[in-house]
């Protein structure tokens, strides 16, 4: 069965805006999207401007909240929904450690809904793929990686509701037999992210000459992935996973948070030029670590690399050297992120 009424859950967002453009404009794909989003501060229809301009007949958006199980299910309805991709969530460590409360409701109930609303539309059902992180799995020490069979052992409430949505589609599959697959990726970075997460942050402190906080020592250890190349592996997965199995998603791509930082001051510097005597590097500051902190994360996709041939294709080098060009190039984007303006601008289109 061919995948022809795609719910792309969460798609205003930094993944979700990159996966419908890869979509479009990179792939075969010739079926309907139908960009479900609450526009939350992280969603951004602006994100997907010209998409909406190209496909009038096969880009439709819909503002819902997936926490709203009527308001889901009338759009499986509506769209005749055969599948599902599903990024919508509460995204930001930090900000689950402030306010666990929405990441608990978005991230599980909303999970929920969407999974009952596909079994009640079963017979029509293609996929239904769940986006997750390689967060799920824990801290790792100084030597191994993030195998599927690695035990869960989230650390934040952000990871824990992760968690438990794996823990649903799973059950959702091995119960009623729901056609679903699941990924656990590592960091993403590239255009379009919302510049509370590191790589984005640090560009634009950088570019406005502000500290650069960097918590505890700058030595945990993240891997990296550049946009583009998880959403091929998303899509690859989505065609020819087997149902019921999980993917890990990664980069190999291992590096500390201090290295990263030290190359966006370089990328800044030699981009933007400079009017301050010496580098950017002199606006890194230390502070104070984030609460249960995972040291190191690093992830072992041989699965996905064996069974279905995928691997990342972007060096770090180069993915990072786009990603700061990006933020340099396009300061409307940020200006209005900034400001708020954006939200004014959903306000005015959709209501508060
Ligand atoms: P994001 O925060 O940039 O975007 C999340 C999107 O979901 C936004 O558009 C937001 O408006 C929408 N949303 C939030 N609550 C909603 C609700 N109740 N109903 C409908 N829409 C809602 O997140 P992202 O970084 O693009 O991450 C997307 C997915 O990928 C998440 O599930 C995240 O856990 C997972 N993931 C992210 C990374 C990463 O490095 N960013 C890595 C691995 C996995
Ligand atoms: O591993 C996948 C996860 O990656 C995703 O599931 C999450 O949705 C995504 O937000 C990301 O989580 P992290 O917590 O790893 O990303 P963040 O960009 O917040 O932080 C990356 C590292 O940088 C982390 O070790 C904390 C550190 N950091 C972050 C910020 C925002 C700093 O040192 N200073 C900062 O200001």
């Amino acid at each position: 069965m061919k995948i022809r009424n795609l719910m792309v859950t969460g798609g205003s967002g930094f993944i979700g805006s990159n996966f419908i453009r890869y979509l479009f404009n990179k792939t075969d794909f010739d079926g309907r999207i139908i960009n479900v989003d609450k526009l939350t501060y992280a969603g951004n229809p602006e994100n997907l401007t010209e998409i909406e301009r190209s496909y009038p007949d096969r880009y439709c958006f819909e503002r819902a909240d997936i926490c709203d199980f009527d308001a889901v299910d009338d759009l499986f309805t509506s769209y005749a929904v055969d599948s599902v991709c599903h990024f919508a969530a509460e995204s930001h460590v930090d900000r689950s450690i402030k306010r666990p409360g929405e990441f608990i409701y978005t991230n599980i109930i909303g999970t929920y809904n969407l999974l009952e609303s596909a079994r009640a539309n079963q017979e029509r059902f293609v996929t239904f793929h769940h986006i997750s992180t390689d967060e799920v799995y824990g801290s790792l020490g100084k030597r191994g990686l993030f195998r599927e069979t690695t035990p869960y052992r989230p650390s934040s409430p952000y990871s824990a509701s992760k968690a438990s949505s794996d823990h649903l589609v799973r059950a959702y599959n091995t119960t009623f037999g729901l056609p679903a697959t699941i990924s656990n990726c590592s960091n993403n970075y590239g255009p379009y992210q919302f510049p509370e997460k590191l790589i984005p942050l640090m560009t634009l402190n950088a570019m406005e000459g502000k500290a650069l906080p960097v918590y505890g020592d700058g030595k945990n250890v993240r891997d990296w992935l550049y946009v583009e190349d998880h959403c091929e592996a998303i899509w690859t997965i989505m065609n020819r996973g087997k149902k019921g199995e999980t993917y890990n998603i990664g980069g190999n791509m291992e590096m500390e948070n201090i290295v990263i930082v030290e190359m966006i001051c370089d990328l800044v510097d030699e981009l933007c030029g400079t009017d301050r005597d010496g580098s950017r590097r002199d606006l890194i500051t230390y502070v104070t670590d984030r609460p249960g902190h995972d040291r190191r994360y690093a992830i072992d996709f041989t699965k996905l690399q064996k069974q279905l041939t995928w691997f990342p294709k972007e060096s770090f080098e180069s993915g990072l050297r786009k990603t700061v060009q990006w933020y340099t190039e396009n300061q409307n984007w940020v200006e209005r992120i900034k400001s708020g303006e954006y939200q004014s601008w959903i306000e005015e289109q959709y209501g508060a």
